[in-house]
């Protein structure tokens, strides 16, 4: 078949390097924005005196309807066109005739694929963020009913001090407050129109832009045409953000891994987000967590694949940028999915309060507010550290815990000791003493849950 670029060359191609060239099975996705982008155009080329009102109008309408027969399902698209674009007006000639020849005025297919790339990503950044919003919800609920509930805390992956599983929790709410910052910064700088760039270098007729960029709700234009039409940095930069976000959810994800395990078994995930084996009938797997996990590698290597085939590139548009999509929409589809899953995953998940506070007894986490016990009474911190540490060693050759040692014990080790040790050192004491700001007290994690909530 002859291309519609057909002319310097006879634009007969082999399949092969049809198939090899072609981009509309992933770039037909944005057909909505190529045809609003066309529409604007045409308007604007009559608006300007470059086609007449009568040929936009017929422009406009025929667009219309093109887009209203694929919504409706009227109209397939010809997968043998070579992108999104080829197609559009190759079926706007063949509905309007001559007419349909001429939206293609002051414009060419780089910034088109330019302006449609900003159009569909800044409504997926959208979608995006209203689904990481609904994790923040499900995320803020659960510490409520949580805020409680006493779990060690640990750095090293060792017991360390005791905090609330409502705290825990919102760690992660706050990590995902930055991602919806970062989202709507990058949304930001791509917000601005290619449109009119042309091929490389601008255009000689006497073209809007500032009323193509208005009218597709861009804050404004890209200020050079080089720039307007091999600029990918959106893209690099979402990618990037959508790899923070999934390194969040990687990390959200192993740590619910860890606590539906035997070993753990701080929580239980609802049936309906796990999975049995085929052949240990005891198994009850973490898999959508280990999915969400999994696909953060996913996402990297989209961001590592973007940034390398940009890397070295002469300006301008090169057929390389081609390649661009595949991966964000690879992203952006693996994000909205994992961030839907996750959210039903937690939302279903209930938390096992006796098993925390087991495991939150036994580590000695206490130890600090035991040395912070002492230095209230006026020792030098560094002492009570050691007096603290020598009783935990003690508990450990006589196989107790500090709550369960006697008064006497204590007084060997300092005069400073009193009976009121035994309430300074209890678990909920721990806690709900740390009322300092972020802290893990049940008055803290109150101000966090509210902080994010007027935030929503
Ligand atoms: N399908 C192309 C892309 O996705 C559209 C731009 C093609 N421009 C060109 N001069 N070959 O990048």
């Amino acid at each position: 078949m002859s291309k519609m670029w057909a002319g310097r060359t006879d634009g007969v191609t082999e399949k092969l390097a049809d198939d090899f060239n072609s981009s509309i099975h992933f770039d037909s996705r944005m057909y909505k924005q190529d045809i609003t982008g066309s529409m604007t155009h045409a308007q604007m080329l009559a608006k300007q005196g470059i086609i007449s009102q009568e040929d936009a109008d017929a422009l406009v309408d025929g667009l219309a309807g093109i887009l209203a027969d694929l919504q409706s399902g009227m109209l397939a698209i010809d997968m043998s066109c070579e992108d999104i674009h080829m197609f559009v007006e190759a079926e706007l000639t063949k509905r309007l005739g001559d007419v349909g020849k001429r939206l293609h005025t002051a414009r060419s297919r780089n910034d088109q694929v330019a302006l449609d790339i900003r159009m569909y990503l800044r409504e997926q950044i959208d979608l995006i963020c209203g689904y990481v919003q609904e994790l923040l919800a499900a995320i803020t609920e659960k510490a409520e009913t949580y805020k409680d509930a006493i779990m060690p805390g640990y750095t090293h992956l060792q017991r360390a001090q005791p905090i609330t599983f409502g705290h825990h929790l919102m760690a992660y709410a706050m990590m995902l407050l930055r991602d919806l910052d970062r989202l709507g910064d990058c949304r930001k700088r791509m917000n601005f129109s290619p449109i009119g760039s042309c091929a490389l270098a601008g255009t000689t007729y006497p073209i809007d832009r500032e009323y193509e960029a208005e009218h597709l709700g861009f804050d404004g234009v890209c200020r050079n045409s080089l720039d307007g039409v091999s600029d990918r940095d959106f893209c690099a930069e979402l990618l990037s953000d959508l790899s923070i976000l999934m390194m969040h959810l990687s990390r959200f994800s192993e740590e619910v891994i860890l606590w539906c395990s035997w070993e753990f078994r701080f929580v239980s995930l609802s049936d309906a987000y796990t999975t049995g084996s085929s052949i240990m009938p005891q198994k009850k797997n973490a898999d959508m967590a280990e999915l969400v996990r999994g696909k953060t590698g996913r996402v990297y290597g989209d961001l590592m694949g973007l940034l390398t085939t940009l890397k070295g590139l002469p300006l301008a548009y090169n057929k390389d940028m081609q390649e661009d999509k595949e991966s964000i929409f690879d992203a952006v589809d693996t994000v909205k999915m994992c961030l839907q899953v996750f959210t039903g995953m937690l939302k279903t998940m209930t938390a096992n309060r006796d098993a925390m506070k087991r495991a939150a007894q036994k580590g000695f986490i206490n130890a600090t507010d035991l040395a912070d016990y002492l230095v209230k009474k006026g020792l030098p911190f560094r002492s009570a550290y050691k007096i603290s540490g020598q009783l935990v060693g003690l508990c450990i050759e006589k196989n107790t815990v500090l709550d369960d040692l006697p008064l006497e014990t204590y007084k060997e080790y300092s005069e400073l000791f009193e009976e009121d040790l035994y309430q300074e050192i209890a678990l909920e004491t721990c806690v709900n003493k740390r009322t300092s700001q972020g802290g893990t007290s049940v008055a803290s994690v109150e101000d966090q849950i509210a902080y994010v909530k007027t935030l929503l």
